[in-house]
């Protein structure tokens, strides 16, 4: 009576997540865009690039130097190996669900511990699920936090919709519909009860509304940027904020982006559509658009230390916005989303870590981090930039660790 109870329950449980996972058109996914590259290659190859730059003496100041894009385009051509970086891409267990319409193409890789945290990460732009890959096998292995706590989790990094190889959402979408479809990602496919959330760039929109709206399933956060637009120094000055001298030179990454470095931002923001189809179809122009911003707001010392941020991992990032067409929807994120200016606590109680990294463009000191949520932990680095999980994944796998001193 017992065991029959016991098998009725058992396949009760399974055809539940059986219907669940039906619905929702779960599936194993492996990478293959191999059919699309030899089209790519044949138009990097056929793409002239000046003999010269236009004016003698010309700095990065004016845009990424013809002799660096040169130089990307050449290994593009005759090192780069798609082939080879698929193969070692598709040793992350890939997945797509169907929800809301929309395809969304996720790595989940579960912990071979006990009481592991789920954990979702979420890039922004120019980046994608390629830039977390870095920290999945340490964070799926059993860690120490710094309290000696044991630690591990269960890694979810999607792809944004509209990014790679999530599909593009209808036009009026929203970060906080994004929230929403990757909440029901982690509870209803996934079987979580509840999780933490990282995001940095754009993903921080996102993070940051799931662990806002979010607050039953979204149990900690930890963050890299925000989604409030930050301070000038005469605004921190106005609200009796100091800052110490890594964090003063921060600040001033963060003038200088705005002041020379945003001209992009308003491009996407207000003609995405114009810089889209300019670039839609020509590898090499998404090369230098979006070469330019991982070289300029990475560490200097990118590809070097702990940094894994190569050329060769500019080449992958490049190529996968090109092979998987993505360069047009990807940019209307800055259209249909604004960063906020009025600085809102969370309505959580759960706890809010945050990392701040030297060669970030965008700065907050913890003062401001602390008004939009319960933080518990800011770190500063004086090595990585606004690509943390590649300029510096053991500082990023550490202060992400913290969140099992927090994890109830
Ligand atoms: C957004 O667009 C979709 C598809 O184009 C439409 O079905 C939906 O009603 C729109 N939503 C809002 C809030 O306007
Ligand atoms: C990024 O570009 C700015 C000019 O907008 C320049 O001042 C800065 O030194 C560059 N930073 C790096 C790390 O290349
Ligand atoms: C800022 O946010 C608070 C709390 O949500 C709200 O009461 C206030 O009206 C907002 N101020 C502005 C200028 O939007
Ligand atoms: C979650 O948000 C609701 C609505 O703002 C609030 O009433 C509730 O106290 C919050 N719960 C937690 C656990 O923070
Ligand atoms: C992963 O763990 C190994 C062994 O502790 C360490 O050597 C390596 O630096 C770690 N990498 C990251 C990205 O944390």
């Amino acid at each position: 009576m017992r065991l029959d109870l016991l098998s009725y329950l058992f396949v009760a449980s399974v055809s539940a997540s059986v219907l669940l996972s039906g619905r929702y058109r779960l599936k194993p996914y492996t990478l293959n865009l191999e059919s699309e590259v030899p089209r790519m290659l044949q138009l990097i190859s056929n793409t002239h690039l000046p003999e010269v730059p236009e004016y003698p003496g010309l700095s990065s100041d004016a845009g990424i130097p013809l002799s660096t894009l040169k130089a990307l385009r050449t290994q593009w051509l005759t090192q780069f190996d798609w082939k080879k970086e698929q193969a070692s891409i598709n040793k992350y267990p890939q997945f797509t669900a169907e929800i809301e319409g929309l395809t969304l193409h996720f790595v989940h890789k579960k912990s071979t511990a006990r009481n592991a945290i789920p954990l979702i990460l979420f890039h922004g732009w120019p980046g994608s699920f390629l830039e977390f890959l870095p920290l999945i096998d340490n964070l799926t292995k059993e860690g120490k936090t710094s309290n000696g706590k044991a630690v591990s989790f269960d890694v979810i990094v999607p792809n944004l919709p509209g990014f790679g190889l999530s599909s593009a959402p209808p036009g009026n979408w929203t970060n906080q519909d994004t929230a929403r479809v990757f909440n029901a990602l982690m509870t209803d496919v996934l079987g979580y009860k509840k999780y933490a959330t990282h995001g940095t760039d754009w993903g921080c929109a996102t993070a940051y509304d799931l662990y806002d709206s979010y607050n039953s399933t979204v149990r900690a956060t930890h963050l890299a940027s925000l989604p409030f637009v930050p301070l000038t120094p005469d605004q921190l000055a106005a609200e009796g904020i100091t800052l110490d001298a890594l964090e003063r030179f921060e600040e001033q990454s963060f003038v200088e982006w705005s002041t020379n470095g945003y001209a992009y931002f308003q491009q996407e923001t207000t003609k995405p559509n114009t810089i889209g189809l300019a670039l839609y179809d020509n590898p090499v122009g998404q090369l230098a658009y979006i070469g330019e911003k991982f070289l300029n707001w990475s560490d200097p010392r990118a590809g070097t230390g702990p940094s894994v941020l190569t050329h060769n991992e500019i080449l992958t990032s490049v190529s996968l916005y090109y092979l998987t067409k993505s360069f047009i929807s990807s940019g209307f994120i800055y259209y249909q989303n604004r960063f906020a200016t009025n600085y809102t606590k969370a309505k959580t109680d759960a706890p809010l870590l945050f990392s701040s990294f030297k060669y970030n463009i965008l700065f907050w000191p913890p003062a401001l981090v602390k008004q939009t949520g319960n933080l518990v932990v800011y770190k500063n680095h004086d090595f990585g930039g606004h690509f943390p999980a590649l300029d510096n994944p053991p500082a990023m796998v550490t202060d992400l660790r913290e969140i099992g001193c927090y994890w109830k």
